[in-house]
């Protein structure tokens, strides 16, 4: 499974890259206007980062300006993918945005259906919103499980299945055991993923008994 991070603070990018475990980044407009930076920047910079499919947001709501701001945002880098919100007109964009061999994010999917549809339209990725799914009181990961399965019994619909409003650990387990080709993965969690607390008395038991060691050194 690819893991892709979820924001858009070019610090954290940096630290979690280092790591040499990220696969490309998700940013959204709530994301960007949290980082408190120009739009266009944020992203070019992203793109210097981390070499993967950076996702940039449009905010139109009309397939024309979809279509407009997504071509504008793909010419930052060609690793740009252009999120474009599940809506019938976001659909009609998606498609026009692949005719142009642009890659497109289809988000804010809450329904197989919904996958389906983006599927059929040409979407590079879909992105289902589990933990938002979880809020409700459904289960975020049950719609993972029918969106890979559908899409498992259609070989030539490409799609990959981005899982996204990932809020535990959990949801990165069992989004890697049902198969989902990525999931994105907001900074906090990817802490809590690589901290266990069983390493860290093993890491301090066996610093503090190489501390014991017998060094060769004379004793007089
Ligand atoms: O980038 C989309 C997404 O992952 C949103 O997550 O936590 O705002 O539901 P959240």
């Amino acid at each position: 499974m690819k893991i892709f991070l979820d924001t858009a603070e070019v610090a954290d990018i940096r630290k979690y890259a280092a790591w040499g475990v990220i696969d490309g980044v998700t940013t959204n407009p709530s994301l960007i206007a949290k980082s408190g930076r120009v739009f266009e920047e944020v992203i070019e910079e992203i793109c210097s980062i981390v070499d993967g499919p950076i996702s940039a947001e449009v905010t139109s709501v009309e397939t024309e300006g979809m279509v407009e701001e997504g071509t504008r945002l793909a010419g930052i880098h060609e690793n740009v993918v252009i999120k474009v919100p599940l809506i019938p007109t976001g659909l009609a964009a998606t498609k026009a945005l692949a005719a142009k061999g642009i890659k497109t994010n289809v988000t804010l999917c809450f329904s197989a259906t919904q996958a389906l549809l983006a599927a059929k339209a040409g979407a590079t990725m879909v992105s289902p919103f589990i933990g938002r799914l979880d809020d409700l009181g459904e289960r975020g990961m049950a719609l993972i499980e029918d969106i890979v399965r559908t899409f498992r019994n259609y070989p030539t619909l490409k799609t990959e299945v981005l899982v996204a409003s990932i809020r535990n650990t959990d949801h990165v387990r069992q989004a890697a055991l049902l198969g989902a080709d990525i999931s994105t993965i907001p900074p906090k969690i990817m802490d809590k993923m690589v901290g266990h607390h069983m390493t860290d008395k093993g890491l301090a038991a066996f610093l503090a008994d190489w501390e014991t060691r017998a060094t060769g050194a004379p004793t007089s």
